[in-house]
């Protein structure tokens, strides 16, 4: 199968490859390629046709990883188009990476990320029924601008008119502009249709570009079978060209991301104000609180609380009963069951065990400037406001921290103690204290 991602995307007004813009925690590619790789559609050889890349900058020390090693790092081969002269000529450059062997060519748009593995299903068995020459998934949609149209014969008996030509808007006269059917990209073509027709593409339009679109017309005048499927959910249709669509790709995205929540029992007060990203896990009962953000891969448990305004970063796991509040950040970290941060804190690189209180303010300060540092912070323990936990640094079991504490690197306090100061100092541990309490009232009685 081939993904085209060689388009300049010019409109997209940036050095990013267009198809590597983020879209809720994967990139476009990345969204794409999970479509195709899903059960019952496995295309297990994808083709991922990109543009000549620039040369990598050797003074940048961290150079953008670019298309081609996005696409390996993601199982997919890579052919250049050099120079790209449209998605015909994408097509035919990517047929010389598809093995002879392959009866039919699935072939996707690289930006569009919506596209479920479901209309790819029923796209390729209508192509199999209909033993067609090509087969195009297309989509109703009420604003088609920019889009190629599907232009259809006159019905017949009631049964809708078969596809005659797909015409690209702007070489479209006006009441082919009127048409709402539109050409997703997604079609699957026989491939040795394909090999024989993509070298006769003339480029004869305003673009002067080899348009894909154009195999529609040719086929049917050679006298081959094309077919045609409706999406079904038509919002799987959209795509971007500029920074603008991207926004509303995302939407689109977040918007699904949280219905598949709410279905499963999260409990989303806001949708539009929560940005959940892609692999989250979320138990039930859980109620998300608007301004969330949280990131890729973030496990949650059952009946925890985040927000308003809280963000949740990589590699964080929050257990049953955990509540995360205003103006909290979390990353890398594990906080334990029943266990509360819930005003103004950031936690990072940390252990909390279970129902740990982290009072407003805290911070685990865990960069020295060259590394990161772990913080443990073991059950029941308590943090006091505006505590700044310098790590590494082990905070054991039911322990205490005064308001203000600035625990230094390397510190443990010990279970049931009590620091207070800056830097801390142990004050006495809360079995003392209770120790030193009994002892004053035995002398008090003596005296
Ligand atoms: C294209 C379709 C249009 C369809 C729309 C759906 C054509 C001519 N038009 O228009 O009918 O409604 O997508 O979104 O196909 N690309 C290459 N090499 C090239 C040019 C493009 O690989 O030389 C890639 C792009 O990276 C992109 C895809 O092909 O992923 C589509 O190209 P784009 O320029 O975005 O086409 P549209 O104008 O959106
Ligand atoms: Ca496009």
């Amino acid at each position: 199968m081939i993904v085209l991602a060689a388009g300049r995307g010019t409109r997209m007004k940036s050095s990013t490859p267009k198809v590597l813009f983020d879209v809720c925690g994967a990139s476009s590619l990345e969204h794409v390629l999970r479509a195709v790789r899903s059960p019952g559609i496995a295309a297990a050889e994808v083709v991922v046709v990109i543009a000549p890349e620039p040369a990598v900058d050797p003074n940048d020390s961290h150079p953008p990883e670019s298309l081609s090693a996005a696409a390996a790092r993601h199982g997919a081969k890579t052919v250049v188009q050099d120079p790209p002269l449209g998605t015909g000529h994408a097509v035919k450059v990517g047929m010389s990476a598809v093995s002879e062997g392959e009866r039919d060519v699935l072939i996707v748009y690289g930006d569009g990320p919506l596209f479920t593995a479901t209309s790819l299903a029923a796209l390729l068995a209508l192509h199999r029924a209909d033993g067609a020459a090509q087969t195009l998934l297309t989509a109703t949609v009420s604003d088609p601008k920019g889009l190629g149209r599907i232009v259809r014969l006159p019905a017949k008996g009631g049964q809708l008119g078969s596809v005659a030509r797909i015409v690209e808007e702007l070489d479209a006269d006006d009441a082919t502009r009127t048409i709402r059917e539109i050409n997703t990209g997604i079609q699957v073509l026989r491939a040795d249709v394909a090999r024989a027709i993509l070298p006769a593409l003339k480029n004869a339009n305003i673009k002067g570009e080899y348009y894909l679109t154009d195999v529609t017309a040719m086929l049917i005048a050679d006298g081959k079978k094309v077919s045609a499927v409706g999406v079904g959910d038509p919002r799987e249709a959209l795509t971007f060209n500029s920074i603008e669509e991207l926004a509303g790709v995302r939407t689109e995205m977040r918007r699904r991301i949280n219905a598949q929540h709410m279905a499963a029992g999260v409990d989303i007060i806001d949708p539009a104000s929560a940005y959940i990203d892609v692999d989250v896990r979320i138990g039930r009962d859980t109620k998300i609180l608007p301004g969330t953000v949280i990131g890729r891969g973030v496990s949650i448990g059952e009946r925890c609380v985040i927000g308003p305004f809280a963000h949740l970063r990589l590699e964080t796991r929050l257990d049953d009963g955990a509540e995360i509040g205003n103006f909290v950040e979390v990353k890398k970290s594990r906080i334990g069951a029943g266990s509360k941060a819930k005003h103004l804190t950031y936690i990072g690189d940390a252990t909390l065990g279970k129902k740990v209180n982290v009072g407003c303010g805290t911070i685990t300060a865990n960069y020295d400037g060259k590394k990161k540092h772990e913080t443990v912070i073991g059950d029941g323990a308590f943090i006091g406001s505006g505590t700044v936990l310098c790590a590494p640094v082990e905070i054991k079991q039911y322990a205490m921290t005064a308001a203000g504490a600035v625990v230094r690197p390397r510190t443990d306090v010990g279970e049931s103690e009590v620091w207070a100061g800056v830097p801390a100092r142990k004050l006495e541990s809360s079995s003392q204290r209770r120790k030193s309490d009994r002892d004053n009232k035995k002398s008090g009685g003596k005296g």
